[in-house]
């Protein structure tokens, strides 16, 4: 038997000078300012580890890769979402990816050139198709210029 899941993620950081931006895997050369974070404060894959995470009740990121342990200190998320996956396809037999809508609100820099390679590097990790990865970009209308936030829906399925 079939069942759906739904997966939601969010994460936000700060903004600081002298870090570099990483969103979904992917480096935004043109911002002079990247999140201010333990890890390499990359909202959008932490926001889809949590979403994967949740659709099937196993706590969040936190609960792996605490924030005080130094093994994480400036870590390639890719590898968190990497070792997430592989924990969900451990414990949960046969789990399909439908479909990821993702957003990420940032007031600057615009990143919208960026939209395919981002979306293109997270199908990669999660083994989906491409365009089943859908990127929204989103400014916070001046109400948070010095933050980056992103939010994951995910629809799975798992075979029973
Ligand atoms: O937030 P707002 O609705 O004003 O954003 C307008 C458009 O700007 C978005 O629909 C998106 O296409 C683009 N955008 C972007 N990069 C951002 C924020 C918004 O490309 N950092
Ligand atoms: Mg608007």
């Amino acid at each position: 038997m079939m069942t759906l899941r739904i997966g939601y993620g969010e994460d936000a950081h700060a903004l600081a000078a002298g870090r570099l931006l990483v969103i979904g895997g992917v480096t935004v050369t043109h911002s002079p300012r990247g999140a201010l974070a333990h890890s390499d404060g990359d909202v959008l894959l932490h926001a889809t580890a949590d979403a994967l995470l949740s659709a099937f009740a196993l706590g969040d990121i936190g609960t792996y890769f605490p924030p005080s342990s130094p093994t994480f200190k400036d870590m390639d998320s890719t590898e968190i979402l990497r070792a997430v996956r592989d924990l969900i396809i451990a414990k949960v037999a046969t789990v399909r990816l439908h479909n990821l809508a993702a957003v990420v609100t940032l007031d600057t820099p615009k990143l919208g050139t960026l939209r395919e390679a981002i979306a293109a590097r997270l199908a990669e990790l999660l083994a989906m198709p491409v365009g089943d990865v859908g990127i929204t970009f989103k400014t916070s209308e001046g109400l948070a210029p010095d933050h980056i936030q992103a939010a994951v829906t995910l629809l799975l399925s798992v075979e029973k």
